[in-house]
Parts: C-alpha cells; sequence; structure tokens
C-alpha cells in the first residue's frame, strides 16, 4: 500500500489541508526545475539573471530570459498533479494552497487562490511605484524596455529575485494556513530556499500530519510524518482516488 492507514482515514475526516508546491509539481508539464539534472540553475546562473542587480546592469537580458520562460508556459498545460490539487481545494472544506512557482499552473488548472509566495512570471510591475500590469511585451531592443504609464520607470516581471523580501501578503495568508493545518503536504520541492522550506516544519511543530511527495529525497524527508515517492502527477490522482472511495 502506498499511503498509510493513518493518512487515509486523516484526509477522510475532512480535515484542514496545506499544500506547499515547488517546481516538480510542473516538471510533468514540461517547465524545467531549478536544482534537478537538466536544472535551470544549472545552465544560468542566478546571479545573472533573477536579482536586482541583474535587471540593473543587464535588463535587457533578464527581460529576454524571463520572456523565454513565459513563451514556454503559454505552450504547455497543467498535468494531473496540478488538477488533483484543484481538485483537492473542492474536497476538504478548509484547504490553502502555498505554491513557490511563478507558473500560473494551479491557476489554470482551477485552484482559485494560490498563495504565489515567489510572484507570477505573467505579471511585470513598475521598479518605480509598484503599479502591477498584465502580459507586457518586450521587442528585444534595449531601448525598447518597458516602461510605466504612470511614472515611466522601468517595468520588471513581478517575481521575487534573490535577496528580495517574499510579498507581505503571501507570507501573512501562509502563517494563516500553517496555523490551520490539519495535514500539510511539501509536494515538488527540494525545500532549500527559505521561508518556504521552513513552512513545513512550521506547520509539523504546530501539530500537523506532515506529507512529502517527491521522487527524490530532500532535507525535509527524515522530519516527514509520511514520504511518498513519486511523481506528483502519478500520486495525487491515485491519492485522490483512495480518499474518495
Ligand atoms: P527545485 O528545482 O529546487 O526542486 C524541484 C523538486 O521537485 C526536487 O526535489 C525534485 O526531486 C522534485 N521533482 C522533480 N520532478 C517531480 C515530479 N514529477 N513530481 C514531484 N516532484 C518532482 O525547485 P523548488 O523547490 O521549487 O525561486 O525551488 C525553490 C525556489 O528556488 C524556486 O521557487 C526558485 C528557485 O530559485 C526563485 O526564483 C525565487
Amino acid at each position: 500500500m502506498k499511503f498509510s492507514e493513518k493518512l487515509i482515514a486523516l484526509l477522510k475526516s475532512d480535515p484542514s489541508v496545506t499544500v506547499l508546491t515547488g517546481a516538480g509539481v510542473s516538471a510533468e508539464s514540461g517547465v524545467e526545475t531549478f536544482r534537478g539534472e537538466n536544472g535551470l540553475w544549472r545552465k544560468f546562473k542566478p546571479e545573472e539573471l533573477a536579482s536586482v542587480d541583474a535587471f540593473l546592469s543587464n535588463p535587457e537580458l533578464v527581460w529576454e530570459w524571463y520572456g523565454y520562460r513565459k513563451n514556454l508556459i503559454c505552450d504547455i498545460q497543467p498535468n494531473p498533479g496540478h488538477y488533483s490539487i484543484s481538485e483537492m481545494e473542492r474536497i476538504f472544506t478548509s484547504f490553502y494552497l502555498i505554491t513557490q512557482n511563478v507558473d500560473g499552473l494551479h491557476k489554470r488548472a482551477g485552484n482559485s487562490r494560490p498563495i504565489e509566495l515567489h510572484g507570477n512570471i505573467m505579471r511585470n510591475r513598475c521598479t518605480g511605484c509598484d503599479k502591477q500590469f498584465e502580459n507586457i511585451e518586450f521587442s528585444g531592443e534595449i531601448d525598447q524596455i518597458p516602461t510605466c504609464d504612470s511614472c515611466s520607470e522601468m517595468l520588471r516581471p513581478d517575481v521575487v529575485w534573490f535577496g528580495e523580501m517574499l510579498p507581505k501578503d503571501a507570507l501573512e495568508e501562509s502563517e494563516i494556513a500553517i496555523s490551520n493545518s490539519d495535514v500539510f503536504f511539501s509536494i515538488g520541492t527540494s525545500a532549500v530556499v527559505q521561508p518556504a522550506a521552513t513552512m513545513p516544519v512550521w506547520a509539523k511543530n504546530n501539530g500537523a500530519y506532515l506529507v512529502e511527495i517527491n521522487p527524490e529525497e530532500t532535507p525535509l524527508t527524515t522530519y516527514a510524518d509520511e514520504v511518498i515517492n513519486g511523481k506528483s502527477g502519478v500520486i495525487l490522482p491515485e491519492l485522490l482516488r483512495e480518499i474518495k472511495e
């Protein structure tokens, strides 16, 4: 049996459930993870692409890189893992989704209000006044870096870069989710980037039953109450079948 009787019984009792996701959840849709064998951070240097300094010294390169990733994401679809997490929102009376992913696939799969810890790649915001913009395109010319229609400063991707604070609202909403959790799932994340990496630990210390779903071990594995070794697009539909029986 892949799942413990304890987990199935717990989930059948309509507990408060929180799911934390990372890049692994989108891997089966064709989005590259960051730290795997072919991970993005093996091919590109984060400090040259995902930091304020990188943006200020070469905004064109940063716009091009995010444009490339945005195009990849537009061409792909949510996978059965995303759809299962969206179904969980309808199954459990109290359900929270916290994601580190910027790809927007949870929303496309039907989750109504994912807490986006690291922002969203489809959105931009002004470096001057923080005004948000949707679906801005970049022509590839340095003098065409999109600017704000209110204050004329440069626009940037609305994602969290290295060295930046996470959005305050997302952190506050995550705290509420964690403190309410009876069951906390950590799915498809290497659990090394803070503060997301510590969220499962907070939840467990607060009394939640901690479940990890990942084909690989992570720093969280020894700490989890239950570890389900495998791909989220396979495991999650199986789990839902069992709890609906
Ligand atoms: P990582 O690339 O660090 O980790 C991806 C995890 O997904 C690994 O533990 C894999 O074993 C696992 N995985 C791979 N395929 C999977 C599958 N089909 N099903 C389930 N799990 C699978 O990605 P994150 O943990 O999301 O931040 O990385 C965290 C943050 O680091 C990202 O949000 C990004 C990055 O730098 C920023 O850009 C701010």
